[in-house]
């Protein structure tokens, strides 16, 4: 729990660059303390820079999502932690994401599908116990993972990561029903970062304060929203 003296905390899965380190940022900028987490073998990023520019404030561990032991080892060495929120960012798409479903190859299937839905669930269900009773629990989803809102296709397997993350996100909240901690199912924008490409409309320094304002401003706020950038609810 925080208290006047020790700033809030944040367990940012995912951190490594993008929007995940554009909000560890934003978070650190706000007066919290961030966690990120970076995949292992990874030189040096950008919430490395984050770290030393900001002494005491950034701690960073290694995890790769789709690593059910790497999971499981970051699980012990946080024994005894509380967090005022989780948050999982990390994510992907198919090298070709015009493709339609009859078009994707098993393979990208599988990955993105294990990516985007059952690792950040995998993560969510072992490291939530971290959470205090007052802190949110957040996946990082996208407006694309709306099944109401599809009426174009396109990008058709990122859709369905998104929409099965949304799924596993109601089923776990379904089950914790009884919890006073927020969930929050994100729909940050379509922005321009490696994923986001050069064509989108918003930039990072738009949109990344917008996320991190609806997710403070739902942290007293029990049960599971899915949320765009303004705070206004998105049609599952
Ligand atoms: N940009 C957009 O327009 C947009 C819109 C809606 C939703 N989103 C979602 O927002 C999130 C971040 O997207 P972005 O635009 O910042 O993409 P990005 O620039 O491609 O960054 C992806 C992030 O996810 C991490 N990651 C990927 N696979 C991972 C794994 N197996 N284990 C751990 N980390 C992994 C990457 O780490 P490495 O550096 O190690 O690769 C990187 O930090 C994603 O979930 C994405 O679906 C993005």
């Amino acid at each position: 729990m925080s208290t006047q003296s020790s700033p809030p905390t944040l367990l940012l899965v995912g951190a490594s660059r993008g929007l995940g380190h554009a909000m560890a940022a934003e978070f650190v900028k706000r007066g919290w303390n961030v966690m990120g987490t970076v995949r292992g073998g990874t030189a040096r990023t950008l919430l490395h820079d984050l770290a030393d520019a900001h002494p005491g404030h950034v701690e960073i561990e290694v995890l790769d999502i789709c690593e059910p032991l790497e999971l499981a080892a970051l699980s012990e060495r946080l024994a005894g932690r509380t967090f005022d929120m989780l948050f999982v960012n990390a994510g992907t798409t198919n090298r070709d994401p015009s493709q339609t479903i009859g078009e994707v190859s098993t393979e990208e299937f599988v990955h993105v599908m294990i990516t985007n839905a059952l690792s950040p669930m995998r993560v969510i269900e072992t490291l939530a116990q971290y959470v205090g009773p007052a802190g949110l629990i957040g996946a990082m989803s996208s407006g694309q993972g709306s099944i109401g809102n599809n009426e174009t296709g396109a990008r058709e397997l990122y859709r369905g990561s998104k929409a099965a993350l949304n799924m596993f996100m109601r089923s776990f909240a379904a089950r914790h029903a009884d919890s006073s901690r927020a969930m929050v199912l994100m729909a940050p924008g379509w922005i321009r970062t490696e994923m986001g490409g050069a064509g989108a409309p918003f930039t990072i320094e738009e949109n990344v304060p917008r996320v991190v304002d609806v997710l403070l401003s739902k942290r007293s706020t029990p049960g599971l929203q899915y949320l765009d950038y303004l705070g206004r609810t998105v049609p599952w």
